[in-house]
This record gives structure tokens, C-alpha cells and sequence, in this order.
């Protein structure tokens, strides 16, 4: 991976995307749908939310491929709630060798999890699941940090 003309692309349709009429909702969704037809090793994308009224936990939002079990996740639980407890990303090659890990699917071998921001606060992540092990480097980070940026005040 890493192809940066595949990468540049995607951001330009993104932000002609977010400009959409349709619903914030409808919107996210359209995103996760392009992030996961366009990269193979993306096989499930989605958005967590921050539970605005009860805080410390995260709810699940827009997403595309695989239902997931995992509708809302405390923070400090799994990959997703340990990225927003620390406000970091997190990628993880391996999956299997994670202790503090929710599974969705027997099949998903390597996450990245990035958190998002809006002035300042965090009001989401962008979370990815890959069949692949070890699919994330620090240009998948650089990229979907920049597309947590476009997105989110849709969040
Ligand atoms: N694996 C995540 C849970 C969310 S699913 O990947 C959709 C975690 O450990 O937080």
C-alpha cells in the first residue's frame, strides 16, 4: 500500500464529498464505502462517535462492510476505546497478540484506529479493520489523519 496518487485522489473526492447535499449521516457513509471499494486490505470501515451526553464512550456510527456486535465501546476498552483514551492513534499488525482487544470478526487481522477532532476536542475515529496482517504504515496514518481532518464536522 502506500500508493500516494491513489491516496491524493481519494482526499480530493472526499472533500467534494463532504460539501454534499445529502444528510451528515449519509455522508459518512458514502466515505466508508469509498475508503473500502478503493483499498483492497480496508475490508471493514466505520466511525465511532462520542456519546455526547454520556462521555467516555464511544458509539458506533456510519460504517461499511461486516456488522459488527461492538455498538458502543467504554473508553480504555479495545483498540477503539484505548485511542480515545489516549487521543492517539493505534495501529496494530496483529491482532492475535492484543490482550485488550474486541473482536468482530475471526477473519480481521491488523486495525488502525484515528482519532478526530474538532477544535481541539475529540468527536470520533475512523476505525479499520484489514483481513491482511501488518496492513497499516505510518502513510495509511498520515492519510486518514487527513481524512479524520475533511470529515469532521460531520461528526
Ligand atoms: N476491534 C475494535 C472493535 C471495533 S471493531 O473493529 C469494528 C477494538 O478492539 O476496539
Amino acid at each position: 500500500m502506500g500508493n500516494e496518487n491513489l491516496f491524493n485522489s481519494l482526499l480530493d473526492r472526499i472533500r467534494v464529498l463532504v460539501e454534499g447535499p445529502d444528510s451528515k449521516e449519509s455522508r459518512l457513509d458514502a466515505v466508508c464505502r469509498l475508503l473500502k471499494n478503493s483499498i483492497p486490505e480496508y475490508d471493514w470501515v466505520g466511525f465511532y462517535l462520542v456519546d455526547r451526553t454520556k462521555e467516555k464512550e464511544l458509539i458506533l456510527g456510519p460504517y461499511a462492510g461486516e456488522p459488527t456486535e461492538h455498538l458502543r465501546i467504554p473508553f480504555g476498552a479495545g483498540i477503539c476505546g484505548q485511542a480515545a483514551l489516549r487521543e492517539e492513534t493505534f495501529i496494530v499488525d496483529d491482532v492475535t497478540g492484543e490482550t485488550n482487544y474486541l473482536s468482530c470478526s475471526p477473519q480481521v487481522k491488523s486495525e488502525i484506529v484515528i482519532p478526530i477532532f474538532r477544535k481541539g476536542k475529540l468527536v470520533g475515529e475512523l476505525d479499520i479493520d484489514s483481513h491482511t496482517p501488518a496492513s497499516f504504515s505510518k502513510k495509511d496514518d498520515v492519510f486518514l489523519t487527513e481524512v479524520g481532518k475533511i470529515v469532521s464536522d460531520l461528526l
